[in-house]
């Protein structure tokens, strides 16, 4: 059996990987480049610093900025995101999150965070779900973000685990690959067409149960 579960939170939680996309949409028709949601799809899990490099990229505007710039750009996305956030509550938990989180607690499997968001800790107290979780990785401390396996590892490792002991459950494309390099079993959120046709999917977090993972687990 798996000893713990290691938690995306934007996109899986709750609904917040929408707002990231409105943000950075907002950035980009600020500078003169434009986004899509198929685009977005590799920003997904991406932290703030790479998702903006990617936009410039995107744009073909990566030389354009200085150092203090980029630090202007990525600090500006932030501010935004961070309005948009501040009426998140536990009415925004996705459904059948909660029930996985008691139902995890009860059978003693330890609850870990490995978000590469730095508004993590905040969003789950407006969301009251700080109790549930037994460590939450800081992506600031880290030296390579999503789709490298530093987080997941360091989640498993704050409560105790060895990847190898856990579960990692991610909406996007970069965090499925980050889950599978950190030796966790990765279940997703989302399509085949982006997360891939070899690992467990779930249209819904409804389809998110005990039983459901301790099925993926045992196959
Ligand atoms: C991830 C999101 O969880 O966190 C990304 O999927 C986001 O879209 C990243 O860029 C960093 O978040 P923040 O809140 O620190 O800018
Ligand atoms: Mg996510």
């Amino acid at each position: 059996m798996f000893k713990g579960v290691l938690f995306d939170l934007d996109g899986v939680i709750t609904d917040t990987a929408e707002y990231h996309y409105q943000a950075w949409k907002k950035l980009g028709s600020e500078i003169g480049i434009s986004i899509d949601r198929q685009f977005n799809e590799q920003l997904k899990g991406v932290s703030r610093e790479d998702s903006l490099n990617r936009m410039l990229e995107h744009g073909g505007k990566s030389s354009t900025y200085t150092t203090e710039e980029l630090a202007e750009l990525a600090a500006r996305k932030n501010e935004n995101y961070v309005k948009m956030i501040q009426k998140v509550s536990p009415k925004d938990v996705y459904p059948g999150i909660l029930d996985l989180l008691e139902n995890l607690r009860q059978a003693g499997i330890k609850i870990s965070l490995a978000s590469a968001s730095k508004n993590g800790p905040f969003l789950l107290k407006q969301m009251a779900l700080t109790d549930y979780f037994d460590g939450v990785a800081d992506p600031a401390k880290l030296q390579a973000g999503k789709p490298a396996p530093d987080i997941f590892i360091e989640a498993a490792e704050i409560v105790g685990l060895s990847p190898n002991e856990c579960i990692g459950i991610e909406d996007a494309q970069a965090g499925i690959t980050a889950i599978k390099a950190s030796g966790a079993l990765p279940i997703g959120i989302g399509q085949p067409e982006q997360l891939g046709y070899d690992i467990p999917l779930v249209a819904s977090t409804r389809e998110l149960t005990l039983e459901f993972l301790t099925n993926c687990w045992k196959n």
